[in-house]
């Protein structure tokens, strides 16, 4: 590394997969409303795809020019140590005062290890989920992002009380509320129409999958349980399915009776169908939430989540690892009454209280992370 001086309003964002792109959004914005910040935002390239990227950075309006580090796709160790490479040659040309990461995909914990290799404040938005399963990609790169913090950004009381179970001290945990939820409320007026403007026709009454997970769709004998289940769910209703790309190479032009496969949708278009939609189907982690932020009723083809809140309110239900519940759930959700629920901090205003935040921090040095 070289020596050069951090500048002190410098704040760079690490972005590199789809749900980063929605979570940066708003908090870009707040860091240039506060006007005592440089935001610089980097993209990993982890997404590359137009579908996968540029269709994001238009739909939320990110104006920000980013550094593309083009990392592209890899084993967990290569796409991990790409961005880690490119990244650190980055911070060491122009040090910034602090990293902000996001999520926990592999560029979150490759940028957590370069900020603190480099002495680099950094800060994770939506620390502290845990879903329990140390299987899960995610879950390794939640804890060891959220041990490398300096700030703690959370969304719900069971993050922080994971946290604190950990052993984090409580003055580095902010709870913030959800950054994802604030790109709802702002783009909520905008998505009306943008589903069917994408997909045409549409049936009155659908359901929406979709499923990227390698515990899902990796192994061919799980991935066809998976698009069982889903043939029975469509006799009751009609599903309409945006393939991720991972998925799209392993059903290999599989086609599923009762089932619409379509290309990944772009943001307002995806909410828009969202909203609309009877039930969803998934195995995202976002979906879960903003799904309980709309109040549509969601199942998640996972044995574990690490948004129970999600299913503390009422809108959420896990499949379990063998699927047996998750008809039955789909029809418990078509016949009932739809609830939207409040949740704290869930309110549109997360990044505004991250950027008062980082205002009182930066400038203020803070003790070494891993202290203790
Ligand atoms: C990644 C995240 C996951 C997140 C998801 C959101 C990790 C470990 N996983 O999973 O947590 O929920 O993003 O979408 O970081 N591909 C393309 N075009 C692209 C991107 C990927 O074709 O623009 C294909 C490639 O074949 C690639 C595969 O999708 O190998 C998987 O991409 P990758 O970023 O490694 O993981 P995701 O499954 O997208």
């Amino acid at each position: 590394m070289t020596h050069a001086v951090a500048d002190r309003s410098t704040v760079m964002c690490i972005v590199g997969a789809r749900p980063n792109f929605v979570k940066v959004a708003p908090v870009l914005r707040a860091l240039h409303e506060s006007g005592q910040f440089r935001p610089v935002l980097v993209h990993t390239g982890q997404h590359y795809d137009a579908s996968m990227s540029e269709v994001f950075f238009r739909d939320l309006d990110i104006r920000d020019e980013p550094v593309n580090l083009g990392v592209g796709s890899g084993t967990h160790a290569v796409q991990t140590g790409a961005v880690m490479r490119a990244l650190e040659a980055l911070v060491a040309e122009s040090p910034p005062a602090m990293m902000l990461t996001f999520g926990d995909v592999n560029s979150t914990l490759a940028a957590a290890l370069v900020a603190a290799k480099g002495h680099i404040s950094q800060a994770h938005v939506e620390a502290g989920l845990r879903s329990g399963d140390p299987t899960m990609p995610e879950e390794v790169n939640r804890v060891v992002t959220d041990r490398l913090a300096d700030l703690l950004f959370t969304h719900s009381d069971e993050a922080d009380e994971n946290l604190l179970r950990e052993g984090v001290d409580r003055a580095r945990i902010h709870k913030v509320g959800n950054v994802m939820i604030d790109s709802l409320v702002r783009l909520r007026p905008r998505w009306q129409g943008a589903s069917m403007a994408a997909l045409g026709e549409m049936p009155a009454r659908y359901g929406v999958v979709t499923l990227h997970r390698p515990s899902n769709v990796d192994e061919p004998g799980r991935l066809g349980r998976v698009l069982e289940s889903l043939i029975e769910v469509a006799i009751d209703i009609p599903l309409i399915f945006p393939v991720h790309p991972r998925t799209k190479a392993r059903l290999a032009g599989t086609s599923v009776p009762g089932v619409r496969l379509v290309e990944p949708m772009a943001y307002l278009a995806f909410l828009d169908l969202v909203e609309h939609a009877a039930v969803v189907l998934t195995d995202s982690g976002g979906i879960q939430e903003e799904t309980t932020a709309l109040g549509v009723p969601c199942i998640t083809l996972r044995d574990s989540t690490e948004r129970p809140v999600t299913v503390r309110l009422g809108t959420n239900r896990l499949a379990g690892e063998d699927l047996r519940a998750l008809v039955p759930a789909v029809r418990t959700a078509l016949s009932s009454a739809r609830v939207v629920p409040t949740v704290p901090l869930w309110d549109g205003k997360a990044a505004e209280r991250i950027v008062r935040v980082l205002e009182r921090t930066l400038g203020h040095p803070l003790e070494p992370r891993l202290a203790g």
